[in-house]
């Protein structure tokens, strides 16, 4: 493995806000409903000033590079205050400077949006909202257990645009318990026409530790989750959305900071539960701070959990399972940028994947296939 130039790699931030208003069914993300659905202005500052002394500890992982972009997980990111999020930014940017164009994307929840208005999220400096919308059907957000509803979710895209937000992404599920083929379109349909700019499209999965795992729901059959995947495609590319990652369109750029992580860029994560990756001359590491909320503000920023090296047998794979997951993969260069490692190492398997018309690997990219994206899993293995 060669010595390893931290200062050519991007990188970002990501901020755990742990708290929801409740928690939803289908979700294993790291989020604890709030005692009486309102985080309290005492919690909200014990728990930002938590995040500062989180981040005071990481600021020597920078080596001397600046922030490129910034992510605001959940969680509900908008139970938080936009006066939270300026004295937030205001102590980060002192530890550590944001890039001039530094993308700040803050996870919003149509539910939570009348706690402040949007125009004061922007005028902090978060310029890309991704809200939580799901779907637009009221049956299928109350099976969800969402606490909006569809109108919310129109109102919440409308106020977004209204208030000079450029970019909105929107998260939608499809899939959904006992949704049709015509549902699932309409759910679309719905947010291209409010004008999103962005919209993430997940399939539902059926989480372990979850409600919807101990009593699962009933699922679209196999056809209709294929006739979904195939004219949902068609309808978002009909109306100008590039797919670039497997469940990510586009109208406008890409998500600078989901594009650092399927790059093998770095970051750095604080907040409970959060997951960091830097790159150091003598190697890579991940950490992931302590989960609960609780044990998150109640320990001193070192106890929060270990870093741990990405041994060298293990970065092909790493590298492979973000970078393939892009539509048009990454520059060939990347990975001896990212990895230390040499490209020509795997020309056997590079080759055989290429025979089998699954990989697109030369010196400017490496790409999967389109059939290589349907394999998808298949490809990767070939890297363990
Ligand atoms: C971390 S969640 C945060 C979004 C925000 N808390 C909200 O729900 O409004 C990000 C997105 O992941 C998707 N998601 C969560 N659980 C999922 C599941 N079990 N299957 C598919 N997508 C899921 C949802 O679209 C969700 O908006
Ligand atoms: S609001 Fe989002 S993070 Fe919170 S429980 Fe629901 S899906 Fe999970």
């Amino acid at each position: 493995m060669s010595q390893l130039n931290p200062a050519s790699i991007p990188l970002s931030l990501y901020i755990h806000m742990p708290w929801c208003v409740r928690k939803c069914p289908y979700c294993d993300f790291n989020s604890h409903a709030v005692p009486d659905g309102q985080l309290s202005m005492d919690l909200e500052q014990q728990y930002l000033a938590a995040l500062v002394a989180d981040f005071e500890t990481q600021v020597g992982m920078a080596q001397g590079r600046t922030i490129h972009s910034v992510f605001i997980g959940g969680g509900t990111p908008s139970l938080i205050s936009a006066k939270g999020y300026q004295w937030l930014f205001d102590q980060l940017k002192g530890l550590l400077a944001f890039d001039e164009n530094c993308e700040i994307t803050l996870e919003a929840n149509p539910g939570t949006v009348e706690h402040d208005p949007f125009k004061d999220y922007l005028a902090v400096g978060i310029n890309r909202l991704s809200l939580g919308v799901q779907s637009f059907d009221s049956e299928h957000l109350q099976r969800l257990g969402r606490i909006h509803s569809a109108n919310n979710a129109l109102d919440a895209i409308q106020q977004a645009r209204q208030a000079g937000f450029e970019r909105v992404n929107v998260d939608l599920m499809h899939g959904l318990p006992q949704q049709s083929l015509e549902q699932a379109l309409n759910d679309l349909k719905l947010a291209v026409e409010q004008g999103a700019t962005h919209i993430s499209w997940y399939q539902l999965t059926i989480e372990p530790n979850t409600v919807f795992f101990r009593t699962q729901p009933v699922l679209p059959q196999d056809e209709v989750l294929e006739e979904i995947q195939a004219q949902g495609e068609a309808y978002l590319k009909a109306n100008g959305y590039i797919n670039y990652e497997v469940s990510a369109w586009r109208k406008e750029k890409p998500s600078a900071h989901n594009l650092n992580y399927w790059q093998f860029g770095d970051y750095l994560a604080i907040g409970a539960g959060a997951h960091g990756k830097v790159t150091r001359p003598d190697g890579i590491y991940r950490f992931q701070k302590t989960r609960l909320p609780k044990d998150y503000l109640a320990k001193v920023p070192a106890e929060h959990g270990q870093m741990k090296r990405i041994e060298a047998e293990e970065l092909p794979f790493e590298f492979m399972m973000n970078a393939l997951r892009l539509n048009n993969g990454v520059n060939s260069e990347f990975y001896a940028q990212r990895t230390g490692l040499e490209l020509n190492d795997l020309d056997a398997t590079l080759k055989q994947l290429r025979e089998k018309k699954l990989l697109i690997a030369d010196v400017n990219r490496i790409a999967c296939t389109e059939q290589g994206h349907i394999f998808l899993n298949s490809v990767l293995e070939a890297f363990l």
